[in-house]
């Protein structure tokens, strides 16, 4: 729950103040990153925003990843805002280096463009099949029948979990993503816990070529991953590799259903469909990443102070003007590319490959069955803000032969 007393410690200038609520800010509409960057256009390059706590904001490309790649001073030990009691252990997330860098080598070879190209033909007839379910109905929600069922499809795939589960998971999945209250998000969490619990004890009986499998036989650093760390990042992989990828496909193609003519382009020639996600990629960036200041640090006119939060607004960084000519125009013949949208540094995001690919292919097989759409006039999308910026809805119809 958003907390909305205002904070301002005594090392923050008032001309570093700037007034935003990254949980429901009235100036942002159903165009999140775009409301955003016009909201925070006259912002400070990095503010003190009193509100949720008090916490900074960076909102430039290179600004940001000079805070993500200094984790001695910004930490990923915590990432709450406001900061809460006890937060959870995400790994390799909330490991700074060293720590993080053995697991990520656990994880690394499995997400590597190899692995990915390796899965290209099992995602394609996946994604072809949902986009089959909805074809020759000439409308569907492209949210909830679509972008959020193909990345839940390829997570099972991933993670060996048995096919004959899909459904069961599909809806625990919708339920965790879904969840507005404490109780409902418990709820969901456990229902996880106890898939994957469920699993890894099948997996130690019966192992696969999965990614649990991996986890239960990799040798780390000369001994077996606990039933604790192999949770963690199981954890990690179901935030991080689901709603994400439904995100960036939501609003990627929030912005296609408005353009008849990128739809045509795209539709004739398929090799054009990687500059198109990465373009996607560029404008609706998803995820803003928070740290903790856990030593005194002056840097930018800024006094970073132990105990600050600081949210790295990874989505302004596409959209960042110093970078980016006309940031705000879907373009995907540029060639000024720049975003942080994956992160960089020590926690560079594992599954960047795999993410594009499912973006890539998802599209292709849609425009396959479904080469012109349009958004169906007036329908509410409705969005949600925070750490992880979400579409709702987006209804969409086409005509059928
Ligand atoms: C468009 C989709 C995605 C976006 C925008 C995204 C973004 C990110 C970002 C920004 C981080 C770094 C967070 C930080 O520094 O605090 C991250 C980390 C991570 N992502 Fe992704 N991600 C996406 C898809 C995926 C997928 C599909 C997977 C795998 C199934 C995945 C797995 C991970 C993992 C394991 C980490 C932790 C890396 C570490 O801490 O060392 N991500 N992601």
């Amino acid at each position: 729950m958003a907390s909305l007393a205002h904070t301002i410690p005594p090392h923050v200038k008032p001309e570093q103040v700037f007034e935003f609520d990254i949980y429901a800010d009235p100036r942002i509409s159903d165009d999140v990153q775009g409301s955003y960057a016009e909201a925070l256009r006259h912002a400070p390059d990095i503010f003190w925003s009193p509100l949720n706590g008090g916490h900074w904001l960076v909102q430039r490309h290179d600004l940001i990843a000079e805070v993500v790649k200094n984790p001695a001073v910004f930490s990923a030990r915590e990432m709450q805002i406001p900061r809460v009691k006890n937060p959870p252990l995400f790994i390799p997330l909330n490991l700074d280096p060293p720590g993080n860098v053995p697991y990520r080598h656990v994880l690394m070879p499995k997400f590597s463009p190899r692995a990915v190209a390796e899965m290209e033909g099992k995602m394609r007839a996946m994604a072809a099949e949902i986009v089959a379910d909805v074809a020759d109905a000439g409308t569907c929600d492209f949210v909830h029948d679509v972008a959020a069922r193909f990345p839940v499809s390829v997570f099972m795939e991933v993670m060996g979990l048995p096919l004959e589960k899909l459904h069961e998971f599909r809806a625990i999945a919708d339920g965790f993503f879904k969840a507005h209250t404490n109780e409902e998000y418990q709820a969901a969490s456990q229902q996880i816990a106890a898939i994957f619990h469920e699993l890894i004890d099948f997996r130690r009986k019966a192992p696969g070529e999965d990614l649990i499998s991996h986890f239960i036989t990799v040798d780390f650093e000369g001994r077996k991953l606990s039933l604790e760390e192999i949770m963690a990042m199981c954890t990690v992989l179901f935030l991080g590799g689901m709603d994400t990828v439904t995100n960036v496909t939501a609003f990627t193609f929030q912005q296609l259903a408005d353009d008849p003519a990128l739809q045509s382009r795209l539709a004739a020639d398929p090799a054009l469909l990687p500059q198109f996600a990465e373009e996607g990629l560029r404008m609706f960036g998803v995820i803003g990443t928070p740290r903790l200041v856990v030593q005194d640090f002056d840097a930018h006119g800024i006094a970073f102070r132990k105990g600050d939060m600081v949210l790295n607004a990874l989505w302004q960084s596409g959209r960042d003007p110093t970078r980016i000519a006309n940031p705000d125009r879907f373009d995907i013949d540029r060639k000024d590319m720049a975003h942080l949208n994956f992160s960089t540094g020590p926690h560079l995001c594992l599954g960047h490959a795999l993410a594009r690919a499912e973006m890539r292919i998802l599209a292709e097989e849609w425009l396959k069955r479904v080469p012109s759409f349009r958004a169906i006039p007036g329908a509410h999308h409705g969005f949600r803000m925070g750490t992880v910026i979400a579409l709702k809805s987006l209804p969409l119809q086409w005509d059928i032969a």
